[in-house]
């Protein structure tokens, strides 16, 4: 992998020898790990349980084998070898309250308390809150129950077409577009019957259809103060076009030339000052990552969901934009000086395109054998982020749907998605699928 894509040095701080600690084993923990990396306040980063990506990168970075949701297992590991700093990556320990567990063992730790992680674990919440608050969004309505959800599909005011979600964490798959009844009771049966969810389907949203285009906006906050990544734009669906079924996330682009300022503006003032005074008011400040999902229309900005967390696969991109030291703006966020660190950005655009095993988001074989061209570390400005990887016995094998998510970036938006494309030409493994129009919309506008 090559050193962060940097024109300037950074201060260095008067804290040194820092040990962190990031939980979570994709891409995305990658990407943390790179960049917390970068930063010479950092000793030594310990990732639980990271992925073959994290456990060849050597230097200050070690896979530590711990589940991610092993929440005693990790604060001991905490304790007992001296990290600063946690830094959670994935939305699963935050729902189970691993950071109320660490502050109350006073270890600082960068995300939201249970309470606040709701906002990304209940559906029901975060739409309750916005409504609660003002905050702009799709108009719903919520069920318990299967009967009381086939009066409404039924019922002839119902406009089609429909979104209707699971309320709990269903890795992204828990959202069904409903063109019509029969699609609406599908999905119906299927959260309340067949419980394909489990417990995540117990309560269901249904709520209106939102035309437009879809953005990611991320601010990393200490519950007052707030500072703002660039803007991204996933592309969820598994086939080109925005065809096939959702996905963790195929690929992404930043920034998304959709969020000009004067949405991001309006993103600020509708949107995130809104939640963060409204979850303080609630009594359970929010800090840590706040994830705004947003569809745009005509300039008008709607929050589509909250997540507690960074994208995956938009952290790929947001995360090697960021100029400044990310050490930095991380510990400022658990000491409540986040208007006091430099936040800048690159004046560069960034694409990483996720190559996924053949089959996924359905059924696909693990265990294929992977290589990596000779010629990938010399490729200027690219970054190969793993997921699903695994080492064994010194073999790089495939271990998850998402493989790789590989990032570029480039003085352009067009460079930086032809410098990820020519990445992809380098990875090969038995099955492996990317989409071929990653940040196509981007080009367009
Ligand atoms: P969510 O898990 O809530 O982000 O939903 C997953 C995906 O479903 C989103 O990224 C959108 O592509 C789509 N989606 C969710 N809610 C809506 C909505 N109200 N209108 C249109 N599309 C939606
Ligand atoms: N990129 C979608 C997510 O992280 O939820």
């Amino acid at each position: 992998m090559s050193d962060k894509p940097d024109d300037e040095i950074q201060p260095v701080s008067t804290v040194n020898a820092m040990n962190v600690l990031i939980i979570g084993s994709g891409a995305r923990e990658h990407a943390l790990c790179w960049a917390v990396a970068q930063s010479e306040r950092v000793q030594g980063v310990f990732v639980a349980p990271g992925n073959g990506g994290t456990a060849l990168m050597g230097g200050k970075v070690r896979n530590v084998p711990l589940k991610a949701t092993a929440l005693d297992d990790l604060l001991r590991f905490a304790v007992d070898n001296g990290i600063d700093l946690t830094v959670v990556g994935s939305e699963s320990p935050l729902e189970l309250g691993i950071v109320d567990l660490f502050r109350d063992a006073q270890k600082p730790v960068v995300g939201p308390v249970q309470a606040a992680a709701r906002l990304e674990s209940s559906k029901v919440f975060s739409k309750e809150f916005m409504q609660r608050h003002g905050i702009p969004t799709a108009g719903y309505h919520v069920f318990r129950d299967a009967h009381t959800a086939k009066s409404f599909i039924g019922s002839p005011e119902t406009i089609y077409p429909l979104v209707i979600k699971a309320s709990g964490l269903c890795a992204g798959k828990g959202v069904f577009i409903a063109s019509g009844k029969e699609d609406a009771l599908m999905a119906i049966r299927e959260l309340f019957e067949d419980r394909i969810f489990g417990d995540a389907g117990n309560e269901v949203v249904i709520e209106e259809f939102l035309q437009g285009q879809e953005a990611s906006v991320f601010a990393l906050t200490d519950g007052v103060r707030y500072r703002l990544f660039l803007p991204a734009q996933d592309h969820k669906r598994i086939g080109d076009g925005d065809t096939g079924k959702n996905t963790g996330g195929m690929g992404a682009y930043a920034p998304a030339p959709i969020v000009t300022s004067e949405v991001m503006q309006r993103v600020e003032e509708r949107i995130i000052r809104p939640t963060l005074k409204g979850m303080a008011e609630e009594g359970y400040p929010y800090t840590g990552f706040l994830y705004v999902g947003l569809m745009i229309d005509g300039g008008e900005p709607f929050v589509v969901e909250y997540n507690a967390r960074l994208g995956d696969p938009e952290t790929q991109v947001v995360l090697p934009l960021l100029k400044s030291d990310f050490m930095t703006a991380l510990q400022a966020s658990v000491d409540g000086t986040l208007d006091e660190v430099p936040f800048e950005m690159h004046r560069k655009s960034a694409a990483t395109v996720v190559i996924a095993s053949g089959g996924y988001p359905d059924h696909y074989e693990p265990g294929k054998r992977i290589t990596l061209s000779d010629d990938l570390a010399e490729m200027e400005d690219c970054l190969v982020f793993h997921a699903g990887t695994a080492c064994e016995g010194g073999q790089l094998v495939t271990a998850g749907g998402r493989v790789f998510s590989v990032t570029a970036l480039g003085e352009t938006l067009s460079e930086s998605i032809d410098r990820a494309y020519g990445i992809v030409e380098k990875i090969s493994f038995d099955g492996a699928y990317h989409r071929t129009d990653i940040g196509a919309k981007g080009l367009v506008l």
